[in-house]
């Protein structure tokens, strides 16, 4: 048990705050970090490039068994259009079961890692040492990435984020492959009134109570 790699397993909706949480742990224990949204986000991004439909599974397989884990850009990937097609490619389980592979075998490798996504302790970690549920209200959320926009000189109209919000919820929570949901043993995290930082502690503290009985 000792020499299994150490796994945290990071779900929740768009905006919730996971992947600023999984960095702060991977930080913190010294873990392996993989976003995986970013591994369905560089399929869409492969389609769009393309001109492809992201109907096209047949494309979207071949761009799936492209893609490489240590060169994921998320300079490009982050674009809240590359989000969006991401949400609809990962509907297809063919899809899906290539990017689960290329994920697991990076959870194997030493010391172990973090990752963030939907489906990571359901289907892609169902082992994993530890699994957080990371939510917030869908205002909560849109709240945010308004202020995100804001911050860096943009504009944006709040009710249209918090549509696209709900519609990226619905998509993602009731695909019939692997939608969002919160393993059975997972810790649920509402961070709708939480700053990071007491999110991260919160979760640091159930981090620490699972290795000192390891
Ligand atoms: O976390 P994100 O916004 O980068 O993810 C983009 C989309 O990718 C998300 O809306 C659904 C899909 N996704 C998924 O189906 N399973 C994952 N483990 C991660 C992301």
């Amino acid at each position: 048990r000792m020499t299994t790699p150490f796994t945290i397993a990071i779900d929740g909706p768009a905006g919730a705050g996971k992947g600023t949480l999984a960095r702060r742990l991977a930080d913190h224990y010294r873990l392996n970090l993989l976003d995986t949204g970013l591994t369905y986000r560089a399929v869409a991004y492969a389609l769009l490039q393309l001109g492809l439909p992201l109907d096209n599974v047949s494309a979207a397989e071949t761009a799936a068994r492209q893609v490489d884990l240590a060169k994921l850009d998320r300079s490009v990937l982050s674009a809240h259009a590359v989000g969006e097609a991401a949400s609809k490619v990962a509907v297809f389980p063919s899809v899906r079961r290539i990017l689960v592979e290329k994920q697991r075998d990076f959870a194997k490798a030493p010391p172990g890692a973090v990752l963030d996504g939907r489906d990571i302790g359901t289907v892609v970690c169902p082992d994993a040492d530890i699994k957080l549920y990371v939510t917030a209200s869908a205002e909560v959320r849109a709240k945010r990435r308004l202020d995100e926009i804001e911050s860096i000189g943009g504009s944006a109209n709040f009710a249209e984020i918090l549509a696209d919000i709900l519609r990226r919820d619905e998509r993602d929570m009731g695909r019939a492959d692997s939608p969002l949901k919160p393993a059975a043993d997972a810790h649920l995290l509402d961070t709708s009134e939480m700053a990071i930082e007491a999110a991260f502690l919160a979760a640091e503290a159930i981090v620490d109570d699972v290795l000192a009985k390891r």
